[in-house]
């Protein structure tokens, strides 16, 4: 029964266009499936279509969507339109429009859900040392951009749009050194050597939009919002038909989303297209007044090593890592549904399915808590960015990791399946993909009908097996020079007993 590639294309589209499929299943509600279900709850292609999300559930908190340990849930997320990609950049201002909606209190950006209180990028005047994983770079398809490079590419695409755009270009700056730096910042800090401050970007408060969108996909009572773990795909010959959940219900329809995030490489094989890197967060609680005095402050971002600093929400500071990130390798506990459907099926034992990176959070871990090294580079950034004497050594009120399912180029994957029909994968988010809330949603339908968007066909693609980088880590330049592939547990287990502040 397998089939060619061309042929189950053309099955699909015929599927998706001439006759939209009657039911879909979408497999998570994060940004980018929830923002699917409400597109498809609009759209008239899709009026008679029944729509169903599946997410898994928090048995303390049934029915949230999505799982608290979601990488579209926490206080704050940079929203900024400044890419060293213009593509990218174009889709920021394109969701900008909708995030700066504000004047009733009902409208997305009203009630705290966006602040523009502008970005400040910046990056080393040298060329950063050479990361640990040479071999990978020098293979990779793709010249490898450093953290300098990205901030100063990005500040061109800013300029150029705002040679159009008097307005944008009233909100720009350049900081060519520490001082000026400083002064942007506000805080008494300042980062890096170069720098470009831009009060056209700002901040999304990511869980009061999530539940703002929530609330959106509820009043279409289109959408059907199921509480379960999905365990594996349900497929029959080169079809996948729908999904199977944890307690033992089956989940069909025609066409399968999966919008699993960090985890979608549990159920589907993504080997060679995205793998999922661990990021950490810390959280410092203030006091009123620190509180306010910071409340207007730009994000920073320091693109040499990836950390920032977001302005406060509810009295807590957050301290970030935008980096390779760790790798958390384990067997799953359910092959997950293979490249290519396998026909007939397989009369002698398969080897086990190799090690997939999937996410380790505080829901299923309790006990886990970030490594020190990462802990203390979290402290040198707010040292660094927010130099208050209170705030040196205040403990850390919570530590976090969130996860990304990162691609080497950091391009999304919103693609139908290669080679199985009715299977549509929105992944590969690479740690950018909140600020595309309000827009990504639609683009996600047009893709399922093959209608574009243009500017990102072959970036969105899956990627066949000859394109495939041989780095599996992300080469955009976004990231701060690191190590790639660190293993979580091993980190753990060698730092175990250190202090923070080691
Ligand atoms: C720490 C951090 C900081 C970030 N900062 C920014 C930023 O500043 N700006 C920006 O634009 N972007 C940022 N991002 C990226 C952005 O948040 C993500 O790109 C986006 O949230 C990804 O959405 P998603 O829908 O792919 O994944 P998720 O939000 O993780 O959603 C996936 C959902 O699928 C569910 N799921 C998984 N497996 C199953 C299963 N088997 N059965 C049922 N359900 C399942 C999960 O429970 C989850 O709710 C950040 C991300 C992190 C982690
Ligand atoms: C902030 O605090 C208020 C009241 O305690 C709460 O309702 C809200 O959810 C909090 N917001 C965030 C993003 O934590
Ligand atoms: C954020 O926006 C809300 C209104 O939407 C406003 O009340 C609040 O003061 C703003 N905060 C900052 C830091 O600008
Ligand atoms: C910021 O970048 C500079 C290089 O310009 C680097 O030396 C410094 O350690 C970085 N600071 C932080 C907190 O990342």
């Amino acid at each position: 029964m397998a089939s060619s590639s061309s042929s189950a294309a053309a099955a699909a589209a015929s599927v998706a266009c001439s006759s939209p499929p009657s039911s879909i299943l979408i497999i998570g509600s994060g940004v980018f499936g929830l923002s699917t279900a409400l597109a498809l709850a609009r759209r008239d292609a899709f009026a008679h279509c029944s729509i169903t999300v599946v997410d898994r559930s928090d048995p303390s908190q049934p029915g949230a969507f999505p799982s608290p340990d979601a990488a579209s849930i926490d206080a704050s997320r940079i929203v900024r339109a400044d890419y060293a990609d213009k593509a990218y950049a174009a889709l920021c201002n394109e969701a900008q429009a909708e995030w700066r909606r504000q004047a009733s209190p009902a409208d997305l950006g009203a009630r705290g859900r966006y602040n523009e209180t502008g970005l400040i990028l910046v990056g080393d005047a040298e060329p950063p040392a050479p990361a640990a994983d040479q071999a990978d770079q020098e293979a990779d398809l793709k010249p490898k951009l450093t953290g300098l490079d990205y901030a100063r590419k990005s500040w061109a695409n800013v300029q150029s749009l705002a040679a159009k755009d008097p307005e944008l270009a009233a909100r720009i700056r350049e900081l060519p050194n520490p001082d000026a730096i400083r002064d942007a910042l506000g805080t008494g800090g300042s980062s890096g050597a170069w720098g470009y401050v831009n009060y056209n970007s700002g901040w999304a408060n990511a869980a009061a939009s999530m539940s703002w969108y929530l609330d959106r996909v509820r009043e279409t009572g289109r959408v059907a919002l199921v509480a379960g773990t999905v365990v594996s795909l349900e497929h029959t010959g080169d079809a996948v038909t729908g999904a199977k959940l944890a307690d033992g219900r089956v989940l069909s329809a025609d066409l399968v989303i999966v919008a699993a995030g960090a985890w979608t490489g549990a159920l589907v094989d993504l080997a060679g297209q995205a793998i999922a890197t661990g990021q950490v967060l810390a959280y410092v609680d203030l006091t009123e007044e620190e509180h306010e005095e910071l409340a207007n402050m730009p994000v920073i971002l320091n693109v040499s090593t990836g950390l920032f600093v977001m302005p406060p929400v509810n009295r807590t500071l957050k301290i970030a890592k935008h980096f390779l990130g760790y790798i958390n390798p384990v067997q799953p506990a359910h092959p997950p549904l293979p490249l290519t459907p396998r026909s007939p099926p397989p009369t002698t034992p398969t080897p086990p399915p190799p090690p997939v990176s999937l996410p380790r959070t505080s829901l299923t871990d309790p006990t886990l808590s970030i490594p020190p090294s990462a802990a203390a580079d979290l402290r040198r950034a707010l040292r660094e960015m927010v130099p208050w004497p209170a705030l040196r050594d205040r403990p850390f009120a919570k530590t976090r990791l969130c996860w990304y399912s990162d691609t080497p180029t950091a391009d999304f994957i919103i693609d139908h399946h290669p080679n199985w029909r009715g299977l549509f994968v929105a992944t590969g988010d690479s740690g950018h993909a909140f600020k595309f809330l309000p827009v990504i949603g639609d683009k996600i339908v047009d893709r399922i009908l093959r209608e574009g968007p243009a500017e990102f066909e072959g970036k969105w693609d899956w990627k066949a097996k000859t394109e495939a980088l041989p780095t599996r880590f992300t080469q955009d330049g976004s990231r701060g020079v690191s190590e790639a592939g660190l293993v979580l547990s091993d980190v753990l287990e060698k730092e175990e007993g250190e202090e923070e502040e080691a």
